[in-house]
């Protein structure tokens, strides 16, 4: 499957891409499945998340699907952007080849990261809004429902 014109696009120009000044939430996770690591900052202000950035050693789907989940998100209410779901990224970009979705996951739970330590930087405890932020502890080829193995 080759990647979609909307997927190049967001890899070759993608938005939202560096620290944040005055970033009030950063959130990193890894994806257990390739190593890389995917850093997201946000700016909340009033419930909204006025502005987002990320930083990625993934691969040019994590990029690109990084860069869409950001734009997803701007503007939006911290409750908004925690629905957010790798796949809802994914149709957004008109699909990814199945090897690559687990990359699609490391946006959707890096934001969660940030908005838990948005939460923990106010004082409030994350758990009720957020949960549990799923990890994979299973060596490769295992699967344990985090999203990140298969
Ligand atoms: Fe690691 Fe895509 S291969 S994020």
């Amino acid at each position: 499957m080759a990647y979609s014109e909307k997927v190049m696009d967001h890899f070759a120009n993608p938005r939202n891409v560096g620290e944040l000044a005055g970033a009030n939430g950063i959130g990193e996770v890894g994806n257990s499945k390739c190593g890389d690591i995917m850093r997201m900052y946000i700016k909340v202000e009033n419930n909204i998340i006025q502005d987002v950035s990320f930083k990625t050693f993934g691969c040019g789907a994590a990029i690109a699907t990084s860069s869409m989940a950001t734009e997803l998100i701007k503007g939006k209410t911290i409750e908004e952007a925690l629905q957010l779901t790798n796949s809802a990224v994914m149709e957004a970009l008109d699909g990814l080849p199945p090897v690559k979705v687990h990359c699609s996951v490391l946006a959707e739970q890096a934001i969660k990261a940030a908005l838990k330590n948005y939460y923990e930087n106010q004082g409030i405890d994350p758990t009720p809004f957020i949960g549990e932020i799923p990890e994979c502890h299973h060596d490769h080829g295992d699967s344990c429902g985090c999203g990140s193995c298969e």
